[in-house]
């Protein structure tokens, strides 16, 4: 069922009047040319890795929309659904938290996000690596959001420790089995998490191999139903999906299986094979994930693929998270487009942003800083800015203050782009979220520390070991790109039936770069079109909702490294090595291959400060000037 033609809307000249962005700060959004949602018998809204993003992004304008305008964009969907008998649901993926200052500001940490973040009738929801690291965070997490979300958050392969008890018990339920409010479509859903392994001792992460061989997930993947979902913490790449995805197929040969996913922060879309659809859609709010399914799903299940009754087609959309794309979608505008609802949490983020002073400015940016719009280095790589300008600052130690020393930061460290302007308090949360410190160990021989930079960037020896120590983790998420084969078991080779057609027309094409790619072409006739994502996904390039100019995408290395008090031509005897507190494990390993030995035991405390702390403190001495102009 299509409610709009699938083409390009004429939608510039439909921009009688810009759009007020719902924070006041916010920037305005920008028409660009538009493909429409193309609405099927079920459809689905998906959110993933918003990292605390939920005001919106003040200094984007194609972004800019906050979880108000979510809430009143969902309302107005469940509306055309209803009117039209289809169904809609709500997915989110996790990695909700850090990130942002509406969530990292508030002291404990997400004061006011849970409250909002509630206000939305999410559907099915599932738990991020981000809620885990601190065992306050997932006590949060079990003690609100899974209460707020009550049947409709699932955890498939993830139990809470009872702090009073000890009692290990299901973060959630393990599945939901229910059904969709017009069509009455039956559903399995899943909420899973990759196998990770960072977590506070108050969870317990079980492999995702293990789960589906739990006695609860076989009777699961053996009922009766129309479809299943699976949602979770996951790339669409990664060998877990495609394993969960062989363990249904086995038992269910026909049956269509959705997968939504999240955790590398790209928009990608893939088909495991013709009866089954996979969506990744991005990160920090930036994308509302579309799916839809056309066809009959109650016959689906019981229809051979290689006929064309039966046959179901699947779409997908990477809408662009701003008001005139909202507007656009509905048909609505700035006086008809905010429901009573979504103004009430828009109310409630600015109440928030407020209390929390995260306007509050520590100067001002006199330029734009990349993380990977630049190569690096480059005069405007924000790596390049914190080697040359802030390490050499703020790794300072007064007693060692006159030793040489090598600073080595991992780039994963930073998490977002510095604009021209005002650096807020809420941007020191949104570049640098982590609570990382600077540790080092004194007087190592030179020719010895030296190395450490080159093993860890060219992995080497390092990059054979346990996959927890996958060298890529320093690095920004965003490059972590995995492509794993689906493996079958021997017993459902038999159910073959020409499935496979479609991965071989799809399979082969590696994963869309995050933010368009050197090598790819502008596309469509322009205006002039702003930059921002160019997809390209399994399915095509057809993916984004407003088309747009693409941006540079370089990789950077997975660690920089600072030389600090001394000249390069006359390299002193021996260094103090500094390095953040979160790749040490690499870092002794590093030095273990180039003929230093020294444990955990021989690391120190540099400075107190948290790196945000000592970056915060460097742009108030040395960008408040740039505020005046
Ligand atoms: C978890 O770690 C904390 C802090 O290191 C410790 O106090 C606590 O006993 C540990 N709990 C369990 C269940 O191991
Ligand atoms: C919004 O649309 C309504 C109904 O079409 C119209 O009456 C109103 O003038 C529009 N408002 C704005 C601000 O464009
Ligand atoms: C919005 O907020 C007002 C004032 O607090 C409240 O009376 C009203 O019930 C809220 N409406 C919705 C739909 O949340």
């Amino acid at each position: 069922m299509i409610l709009r033609a699938a083409i390009f809307g004429s939608a510039i000249a439909a921009l009688a009047r810009t759009a007020k962005a719902a924070q006041p700060s916010a920037a305005e959004p920008v028409a660009a040319p538009m493909r429409d949602l193309r609405w099927g018998n079920l459809n689905f809204l998906h959110t993933t890795d918003t990292h605390g993003w939920h005001g919106g992004h003040l200094q984007e304008s194609q972004f800019s929309a906050d979880w108000g305008d979510y809430v009143s964009f969902a309302e107005h969907m469940r509306q055309t659904a209803d009117a039209q008998g289809v169904d809609l649901l709500l997915v989110d993926t996790g990695d909700r938290v850090e990130g942002n200052g509406l969530y990292d500001a508030s002291s404990p940490k997400g004061e006011y996000y849970y409250d909002i973040y509630r206000e939305q009738q999410v559907d099915i929801i599932c738990t991020g690596n981000h809620e885990l690291y601190q065992a306050s965070t997932a006590d949060q997490e079990h003690l609100q959001t899974v209460p707020n979300f009550k049947s409709n958050y699932i955890a498939s392969n993830l139990d809470y420790i009872d702090p009073e008890s000890g009692n290990r018990i299901p973060m959630s339920q393990r599945y939901r089995k229910f059904q969709t409010r017009n069509q009455k479509l039956d559903i399995v859903a899943f909420g899973f998490l990759f196998d990770f392994t960072g977590n506070a001792n108050n969870t317990v992460v079980q492999p995702v191999k293990e789960t589906i061989r739990e006695q609860w997930f076989q009777g699961a993947i053996r009922e009766q139903t129309d479809l299943f979902v699976v949602i979770g913490h996951v790339g669409i790449q990664m060998r877990v999906f495609k394993d969960i995805f062989a363990a249904i197929r086995q038992q269910n040969p026909l049956t269509p299986i959705l997968f939504f996913g999240g955790h590398v922060h790209i928009r990608d879309a893939t088909a495991y094979d013709s009866n089954s659809f996979a969506i990744a859609s991005g990160r920090y709010f930036e994308t509302i994930g579309w799916m839809s399914v056309t066809g009959d799903l109650k016959r689906a299940a019981n229809t051979p693929f290689s006929t064309d009754t039966g046959a179901l087609s699947f779409q997908r959309r990477y809408i662009d998270n701003n008001l005139y794309g909202l507007y656009y979608h509905t048909g609505l505008n700035l006086s008809t487009f905010p429901t009573e609802h979504g103004r009430n949490v828009t109310a409630m983020i600015v109440k928030a942003r407020k209390e929390l002073d995260l306007d509050y400015s520590f100067g001002c940016a006199p330029k734009d800083y990349w993380m990977s719009r630049t190569p690096y280095p480059h005069e405007d790589s924000i790596y390049t800015w914190l080697e040359k300008e802030v390490l050499p600052a703020v790794a300072v130690r007064d007693n060692r203050k006159d030793i040489p020393r090598l600073v080595i930061m991992n780039t994963g460290a930073i998490r977002f782009d510095i604009f021209k302007g005002s650096f807020t308090r809420d941007s020191t949360h949104i570049v640098s979220p982590f609570l990382s410190v600077l540790n080092y160990i004194p007087d190592v021989p030179y020719r010895v520390a030296r190395n450490v930079i080159r093993m860890i960037n060219n992995a080497g020896p390092i990059a054979s070991s346990l996959y927890d120590m996958d060298p890529r983790f320093m690095g920004p998420p965003e490059q972590f790109e995995i492509h794993e084969p689906i493996i079958y078991t021997k017993d459902n080779n038999n159910n073959d039936n020409g499935r496979n057609d479609r991965e071989d027309e799809y399979g082969s094409q590696p994963a869309q770069k995050p933010l368009g790619g050197k090598e790819r072409q502008q596309s469509e006739k322009k205006p002039t079109l702003v930059q921002g994502y160019t997809t390209r996904d399994d399915i095509g390039t057809d993916g984004d909702d407003a088309v747009h100019a693409p941006i540079d995408f370089y990789t950077v290395p997975n660690c920089i490294q600072a030389e600090v008090g001394f000249a390069p031509e006359s390299p002193p005897e021996t260094v103090d090595l500094l390095f953040f507190d979160f790749i040490q494990p690499w870092v002794l390993l590093a030095l273990k291959y180039s003929g230093g030995s020294y444990t955990n035991e021989d690391v120190e405390l540099y400075v107190d400060d948290t790196f945000t702390e000592l970056m915060a403190s460097w742009i108030e001495e040395n960008w408040a000037e740039h505020c005046k102009a």
